[in-house]
């Protein structure tokens, strides 16, 4: 099945909204495989964010988002990668519709409060970098039957 990494980033654990973002993934159906609470290293967020490296304001994230406590969540399900996108928003927040959690809780695209693999490859290795494979929950949700038909 399908995974995709979602990160809560400093501002939102910061701001308490921890709960709501989790909130959005478990009430739409998809499953949590795994989850942690970490200050990344720069290092950590420098191989994260490797692909934007050219950008200005690469050394300004990578060093922002080693600041302080993240969330990592890795969530499981049917087309869970694009999906996740879309619950997401836009990058830039005032972009993000209404109803997102970007539309929803944000402002500003330095201070956009989550994190989500934009591709399944992206997917597997950011999965890979941030979690072991002994980290991952390999289990059945008793509403699985519900939720697929
Ligand atoms: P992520 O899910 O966080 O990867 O966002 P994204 O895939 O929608 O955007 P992208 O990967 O292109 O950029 C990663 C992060 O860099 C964004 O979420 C923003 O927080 C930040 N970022 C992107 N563009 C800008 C910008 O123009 N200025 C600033 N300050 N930050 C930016
Ligand atoms: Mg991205």
């Amino acid at each position: 099945t399908e995974r995709t990494f979602i990160m809560i980033k400093p501002d939102a654990v910061q701001r308490g909204l921890v709960g709501k973002i989790i909130c959005r993934f478990e009430e739409k159906g998809f499953k949590l495989v795994a989850m942690k609470q970490k200050i990344g290293s720069k290092e950590l967020f420098a191989k994260h964010y490797e692909s934007l490296k050219k950008l200005k304001f690469y050394d300004g994230l990578v060093a922002y988002m080693a600041t302080s406590p993240v969330v990592a969540m890795v969530w499981e399900g049917l087309g869970v990668v694009k999906t996740g996108r879309l619950m997401l928003g836009e990058t830039d927040p005032a972009k993000s519709l209404p109803g997102t959690i970007r539309g929803d809780y944000c402002i500003e695209i330095g201070r956009n409060i989550c994190h989500g693999s934009d591709s399944v490859a992206s997917a597997n290795d950011e999965i890979a970098l941030w979690f072991d494979d002994s980290e991952l929950c390999h289990w059945t949700p008793s509403n699985s039957a519900w939720i697929y038909e």
